[in-house]
């Protein structure tokens, strides 16, 4: 038998929806990301558009990383990146919010715009408030020769190719690998990161897309999960350093899809309010690889299970205390911490997306939400 193939069903691949597509694209989309900008023996970065030199970017005396929604998570992990390998300070800000307060802006500023479509009207505006001050401006942008690319002084693109769901998948993880790019680039040129470090992270960096691949076999065992949480009114999310980021992003994702009310916590706040949520209802995604903080925040997974609260442990590390507390643990391949938000984010998307598809939600274009809010 013959299956009739509509030109919809075509285009997503044999794929249920476009959003299940592009999270299994990652791994090509990634590998496109990097390809052609890793001089790995000289532990250097290439970035073709970046177009501001050496000399300009060493100048630099503030950055600031400035985006909304989705590539706003990507922002707050840049921060992570930006500080710990180039040493300069990094302030991060929703443009809705930086384009009304007169930011603090002068030529030893960079601006880096993160946007997925290039066409988000608060992020455009808080470009060319940063431009109008006399500051660099660079974008980090998956649409080519979008408005944000158009009007920075450099841009990279993440090579995503086109994102249809509304939810981001792809474009989220690219935008974090175009952000390492970007922090190794600076970071050497800077002089704070040398050959032999930058080539650590490069070497790294080039083995994500088959881990992003291993990751991806969580799947089923996901899917599995969200039969069980589905019913769940609310989510908490916990995560601290660069995994508090992506807390929020796994946060949003649920909230955007399954109209599930979620949200993310740095863990080791959550004794400050959080923690009062906290019965056998709530479902609690506690994202603890194994980094200097991995005590850290077992002790605040301890002190969930404590309470009852059903814990979804996304990790890398085998722990018998952390499987002991919790009711579901997904282990990732390892990798260095820098890269590890992107492996983290794999099951954050698939819990979402099973989830959606199990309560029947329009998944790839949920309720009053837009690919690209292009007005204000
Ligand atoms: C909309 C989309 C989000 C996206 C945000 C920023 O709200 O629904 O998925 O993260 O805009 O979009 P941008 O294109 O600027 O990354």
């Amino acid at each position: 038998k013959t299956i009739d193939w509509s030109p919809l069903m075509a285009e997503k691949g044999g794929y249920k929806h476009f959003m299940l597509k592009e999270i299994y694209e990652q791994p090509r989309a990634i590998a496109d990301t990097i390809a052609g900008r890793v001089l790995e023996e000289k532990g250097e970065v290439y970035l073709e558009g970046l177009d501001l030199s050496a000399t300009e970017l060493a100048a630099m005396e503030k950055v600031f990383i400035i985006a909304c929604g989705t590539s706003w998570h990507a922002a707050l992990v840049g921060k992570f990146l930006i500080e710990k390998h180039c040493r300069v300070p990094v302030e991060v800000d929703i443009a809705s919010e930086f384009r009304y307060r007169d930011p603090i802006v002068n030529e030893r500023t960079l601006t880096l715009l993160i946007s997925q479509s290039g066409e988000t009207a608060d992020t455009l505006a808080a470009l060319r408030e940063a431009r109008g001050k006399g500051g660099k401006v660079a974008a980090i942008c998956n649409v080519v020769d979008s408005s944000i690319a158009r009007e920075s002084h450099g841009v990279i693109y993440t090579h995503a190719g086109p994102e249809i769901g509304v939810a981001s998948t792809k474009a989220f993880t690219t935008q974090l690998v175009a952000l390492f790019l970007f922090a190794v680039h600076l970071g050497r040129v800077r002089g704070t990161l040398d050959q032999a470090q930058g080539r650590a992270m490069l070497d790294a960096l080039v083995t994500l897309p088959r881990k992003v691949e291993a990751a991806l076999e969580l799947d089923g065992a996901i899917e599995q999960a969200a039969r069980e949480y589905m019913g769940a009114r609310d989510f908490l999310y916990l995560g601290r350093g660069n995994q508090y980021p992506i807390a929020l992003e796994g946060a949003l994702k649920l909230k955007e899809i399954s109209y599930i009310h979620a949200e993310g916590y740095p863990a080791g706040e959550m004794k400050h309010g959080p923690i009062a949520l906290i019965d056998e209802n709530l479902p609690v995604v506690v994202v603890v690889p194994h980094n200097d903080t991995f005590e850290k925040v077992i002790s605040n997974l301890e002190e969930v299970h404590a309470r009852g609260g059903r814990v979804i442990a996304v990790t890398d590390h085998t722990d018998p205390g952390l499987t002991e507390k919790s009711d579901a643990v997904f282990m990732l391949p390892k990798i260095i911490d820098e890269l590890m938000p992107v492996l983290t984010s794999i099951p954050m998307q698939l819990l979402a997306y099973h989830i959606a598809v199990l309560k029947g939600t329009d998944v790839d274009q949920p309720r009053n939400l837009a690919k690209s809010v292009t007005v204000e």
